[in-house]
């Protein structure tokens, strides 16, 4: 049974590219061995990520990350059970949240992970990414 989890976290400690460059490495390693493929968005102090896969493996994966001291306040936004994967070509796609983005800018200050609904931050994410620029693994 394969799901999809979303969840946001504020990270600890500004999100340098050398602290996202070791996120990418251990999931691009991780992931392909799990059959873990997902995107994770990141800037503005904030994580958003989503994890698809087999059910008990995202979940053994979200463990970890929950205890990861990189970031903190992990909330989970959005479970579900899905018949197929939106990255299904990626280990890890990786889409910068720039304050400039039109889309953060359009929603600001609504745009708070925080407070909205799973089914809403499931959309602004397929908004994101319309306005992002997903990169591949290496
Ligand atoms: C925001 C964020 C996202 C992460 N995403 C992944 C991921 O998709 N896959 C992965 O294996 N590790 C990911 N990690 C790293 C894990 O939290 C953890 O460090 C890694 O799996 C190694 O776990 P271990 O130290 O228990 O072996 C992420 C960490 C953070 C802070």
């Amino acid at each position: 049974m394969q799901i999809s989890l979303l969840y946001v976290s504020r990270s600890v400690g500004p999100q340098t590219t050398t602290v996202t460059e070791s996120i990418l490495k251990t999931a691009h390693a991780h992931n392909k061995a799990h059959g873990i493929t997902g995107v994770l968005c990141q800037g503005q102090g904030l994580f958003l990520q989503l994890l698809e896969g087999e059910r008990s493996k995202v979940n053994r994966l979200f463990g970890r990350i929950m205890a990861d001291s990189r970031h903190k306040d992990v909330e989970l936004l959005h479970f579900e059970e899905i018949r197929q994967r939106r990255f299904g070509a990626w280990s890890m796609a990786h889409v910068e949240l720039s304050a400039l983005d039109p889309m953060i800018q359009l929603q600001h200050p609504e745009f708070d992970p925080y407070s909205a609904s799973g089914p809403v931050m499931m959309a602004q994410l397929s908004e994101l990414l319309r306005a992002g620029l997903p990169i591949s693994p290496p």
